[in-house]
């Protein structure tokens, strides 16, 4: 999921280092994470983790162990592109490689 936070934060991009991309499988179990603008975090509804999308995806509260996965972002011109995946998707034994196509 792709964000404008609104604010510069660290390893954020664009223009004002404000946008931000995660994986949002839930590093507990795999639920789906929602992103709750209000409070500027993901959310899980399976067991209520919160992430914290301005720090890195780590955890704020609940049962996960680890930060959601961080999309790694280029900006080139109009275009924002993802280009890796900091940190393991929960339930693969490995990320894709640069540039390795989706069998
Ligand atoms: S699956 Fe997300 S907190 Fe358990």
């Amino acid at each position: 999921m792709l964000l404008d936070l609104g604010e510069a934060v660290p390893g954020g991009v664009g223009e004002n280092s404000s946008l931000v991309a995660y994986s949002i499988v839930c590093q507990h179990m795999g639920c789906p994470v929602g992103y709750k603008k209000q409070d500027k975090h993901f959310m899980c509804p399976c067991h209520q983790t919160l992430y914290d999308p301005a720090r890195g995806g780590y955890v704020i509260q609940g049962v996960a162990q680890r930060p959601l996965p961080r999309v790694q972002l280029e900006v080139d011109g109009d275009d924002i592109i993802a280009v890796g995946v900091e940190g393991l998707i929960f339930g693969y034994r490995d990320n894709l490689a640069p540039g390795e196509k989706v069998a």
